[in-house]
């Protein structure tokens, strides 16, 4: 506690002879004393009373806080189950979305809509549409997803033509308009087949031969009527259950597009069908026939979606643009690359 009397006074008191307080200077001043001292603990009481209780105040409202936040951790979902808040932008929240900014909808032609591929497809001209479209890769893509309503996976005269167990020609007795000779490449003169895929046999056929891995061909273009007695040979020799693994139904087999071959290997003469696994030529075939336009089209281990057993013998023209795409995208079926159902057996 302060003195109420400033010692500036005491001492101007004292210096100027004033002398020694009196007694009765000194009772006044201790009682004055006493009144500070008194006033100034109640003072300190109050204040200590004041702070105390915004303490406890204070204290109380920290022990809620911290009992709603665990009741709150409780009630709460787990984080990897929340939704994240979606950010606000700050200034553009209540702005009206502008039209760029809305989601544009799929236009329902697609690349059918361009002038050139509408062009390519009435001159029958399957390259052009394809690099019309943008490219094999994206024609693929439009096509599988929806976008190309004016390309026809059913068209027996294309060369995206899909058949399948499950995709039978509209026509049962389809024949392409035009059929060449096989060419000259081992056994070539007893196939015939459609010209664009005759032509992409040669250049793949003359390619593996100069690699050391020549090949032959067995089977090319078969009618209706053809598949048909093949078909009951195969029944008539092991039944229908192993035979539909094997052989397609009539109306149902890619040879019947022209666009198929079955190959066999040759060194010293030719060999059969099952004689070309894990030959030279097989192995070329494999790593190769893509570059001429040509796939394997029943591969081993995808019967579940082709349908058939393995035949690393029977090749699928369908022209160097798609066949590029479909190795280069790693697709082992027509109906992944298509994005097709897969076709294990027959609707019937
Ligand atoms: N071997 C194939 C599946 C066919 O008969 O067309
Ligand atoms: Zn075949």
């Amino acid at each position: 506690m302060t003195d109420p009397e400033p010692p500036a006074s005491r001492r101007a008191l004292r210096t100027a002879g004033v002398g020694a307080p009196s007694s009765r200077r000194r009772a006044r001043r201790a009682a004055r004393r006493r009144r500070a001292l008194v006033l100034g603990g109640a003072a300190a009481l109050v204040l200590w009373g004041v702070i105390a209780l915004t303490s406890a105040l204070l204290g109380a409202a920290g022990e809620q806080d911290a009992v709603d936040a665990q009741s709150a951790r409780s009630a709460a979902p787990v984080p990897w189950a929340t939704a994240l808040p979606v950010p606000t932008m700050v200034g553009t929240a209540t702005a009206a979305p502008s039209a760029d900014a809305q989601p544009s909808a799929e236009p329902t032609e697609g690349i059918c809509a361009d002038a050139a591929v509408a062009a390519a497809l009435a001159a029958g001209d399957d390259v052009a549409v394809i690099a019309a479209a943008g490219g094999a890769p994206a024609f693929r893509e439009a096509v599988a997803r929806g976008a190309a309503p004016c390309i026809d996976l059913a068209d027996p005269g294309r060369i995206w033509v899909v058949v399948n167990k499950l995709r039978a020609y509209a026509v049962p007795d389809y024949a392409p308009s035009s059929l060449v000779a096989a060419g000259s490449v081992p056994g070539g003169n007893q196939a015939i087949l459609r010209a664009d895929a005759a032509a992409a046999l040669q250049s793949m056929s003359d390619a593996a031969r100069i690699a050391g891995a020549e090949f032959g061909v067995q089977s090319g273009y078969r009618s209706f009527g053809m598949q048909q007695s093949i078909y009951n040979a195969h029944v008539e020799q092991r039944g229908v259950a192993a035979t539909e693994l094997v052989s397609a139904r009539p109306g149902y087999s890619e040879h019947q597009s022209g666009l198929a071959i079955d190959v066999v290997p040759c060194g010293n003469g030719c060999g059969g069908l099952d004689d070309l696994a894990g030959t030279a030529a097989d192995q070329w075939i494999r790593a190769h026939a893509w570059e001429h336009g040509w796939i394997v089209r029943y591969e081993d281990g995808y019967t579940p979606i082709t349908g058939y057993a393995y035949e690393p013998w029977h090749l699928r023209y369908v022209g160097v643009d798609l066949a590029r795409a479909y190795h280069d995208g790693g697709f082992h079926s027509l109906e992944e690359f298509f994005e097709l159902a897969p076709a294990p057996d027959y609707a019937d």
